[in-house]
């Protein structure tokens, strides 16, 4: 039976600002320029985009084809579409994966409100030790977790108000924004003196820094950055009209994606580089004490645009940060919702309070739970873990299996082509993608890295 009282999009322009909300986070903004810096710059870039069009935007188009075609939440789109079998336990596996998630991204989220908020009152352009400040502040009992809360309010705030008046209301507002800073941030580092040196750290493709661990992790990357593996974009899909074009809006989401993590990269490395002296630290570091350093340093002189300019960048992540949290809060939204006949605002306040507590659990693992240790590993470390590592593969590669192999070929066809309006090539391609190359090529690279 379909549920017709489902929220939907209102068009196809909120339906990509939403999807691309989704993937563009921190892992563009925070971990795709570390990542590029570590791992032999452009040559990293090379394997990553390999990954992304041929591996998670065929994940991408399947995760499309599962919400579209079943109008369910992302555990009953299985029962409906495989009624009997024991695929569901796919959507729990999201279910699951949304809670985690949610849980630690909420604490570098809460990081960088803090981060935002002090940038504002001046206190990151006021040449302290940030990394002092920065360890003072993560190691704090209770501060971080008043952060925690405030930033899943606000995803709370948003999710609660439904799919298009909260969900797409709100992508249309902050993505805009979101380029638009990138934008003015770029031209702004661009322009710094020795920015040069930043753009050739970044660009120049170094192939023998590609290991098999660096192959892993642009897997990895690319999986995180464009959110699929955990049903958060199938969600969206079961909202998704008819007439939307699932290929080409994959395309567009991955494109946004890639596009906002190479800018991203293009404002970091030139202004870190155009002050000397400073140390490049990966991880959390880079934009937590590194760059504060970089902007006390270099606008030092002329304060009110250091100001100006660590400002809007934190404004960005924290825009970054909460369109892709309200994708991540809605898989587990739209799952009680549905499942257990809550209203939409019950169970938002539901996952809201669980991720709370877990998200507390993950801010402590950087000061008194410290020495707790699951597998060797705090909370946080180990639910990142678990989700990036685990759940997010996994799931990709049964999401590829069941659309290329178990969904009827004939519905495939019809959601890729929507009823046969739109070009078949396309669609075919991308069915050989789903069957052949995604679920094999995952495999081997997900059991490699199990193994070792
Ligand atoms: N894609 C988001 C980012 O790059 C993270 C994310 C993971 C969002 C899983 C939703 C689901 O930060």
């Amino acid at each position: 039976m379909q549920n017709t009282n489902r929220g939907s999009f209102g068009g196809k322009l909120g339906i990509i600002l939403a999807s691309a909300g989704s993937a563009v986070g921190l892992g563009n903004i925070w971990r795709f320029p570390t990542e590029v810096g570590r791992n032999g710059g452009a040559a990293f870039i090379l394997v990553y985009l390999c990954f992304v069009f041929f591996l998670a935007m065929p994940v991408m188009v399947s995760e499309f084809v599962i919400g579209r075609a079943s109008k369910a939440n992302t555990v009953d789109s299985y029962h409906r579409l495989a009624p009997g079998k024991p695929w569901f336990i796919v959507g729990y596996l999201g279910v699951l994966g949304g809670f985690l998630v949610l849980s630690f991204y909420s604490v570098v989220a809460g990081w960088t409100l803090h981060y935002t908020i002090a940038s504002l009152l001046r206190q990151l352009t006021s040449g302290r030790d940030y990394g002092e400040f920065f360890n003072n502040f993560v190691s704090n009992p209770w501060q971080p977790i008043v952060y925690v809360a405030l930033f899943l309010l606000f995803t709370h705030f948003i999710v609660a108000r439904g799919v298009q008046a909260g969900i797409e209301r709100y992508s249309k507002i902050m993505m805009p924004a979101l380029l638009a800073i990138i934008l003015i941030l770029m031209t702004c580092s661009l322009s710094m003196p020795g920015s040069r040196e930043g753009l050739r750290f970044l660009l120049h493709p170094n192939f023998s820094k590609v290991t098999a661990s660096v192959v892993l992790s642009a897997m990895g990357q690319a999986f995180f950055s464009l959110s699929v593996g955990i049903g958060c974009l199938a969600t969206y899909a079961s909202y998704f009209q008819r007439d939307v074009p699932l290929v080409s809006s994959a395309f567009s989401v991955c494109f946004i994606d890639t596009l906002v993590a190479i800018l991203s990269g293009f404002i970091i490395f030139p202004a870190v580089f155009s002050v000397s002296g400073v140390e490049v630290d990966a991880g959390p570091g880079l934009v937590f004490i590194t760059l504060p350093n970089v902007f006390n340093m270099a606008f030092g002189d002329v304060p009110v645009v250091g100001y100006l300019f660590s400002g809007l960048f934190y404004i960005l992540l924290l825009l970054a940060a909460l369109t892709s949290s309200i994708s991540m809060h809605e898989i587990d939204t739209a799952f009680l919702h549905e499942k257990f006949h809550l209203s939409r605002p019950h169970a938002a306040s539901v996952v809201t309070a669980v991720c709370l507590v877990l998200g507390a659990a993950c801010s402590l693992s950087f000061g008194s739970w410290e020495d707790v240790r699951i597998f060797g590993m705090g909370f946080f470390e180990l639910f990142d873990f678990l989700t990036a590592k685990f759940i997010m593969p996994l799931c990709s590669i049964f999401i590829s299996i069941f659309v290329g192999w178990v969904l009827d070929r004939k519905l495939v066809r019809s959601e890729l082509t929507n009823d046969n309006t739109l070009h078949i090539r396309a669609a075919r391609f991308f069915v050989f993608l789903i069957r052949w190359v995604a679920p094999f090529g995952m495999s081997i690279i997900f059991l490699n890295e199990l193994l070792s």
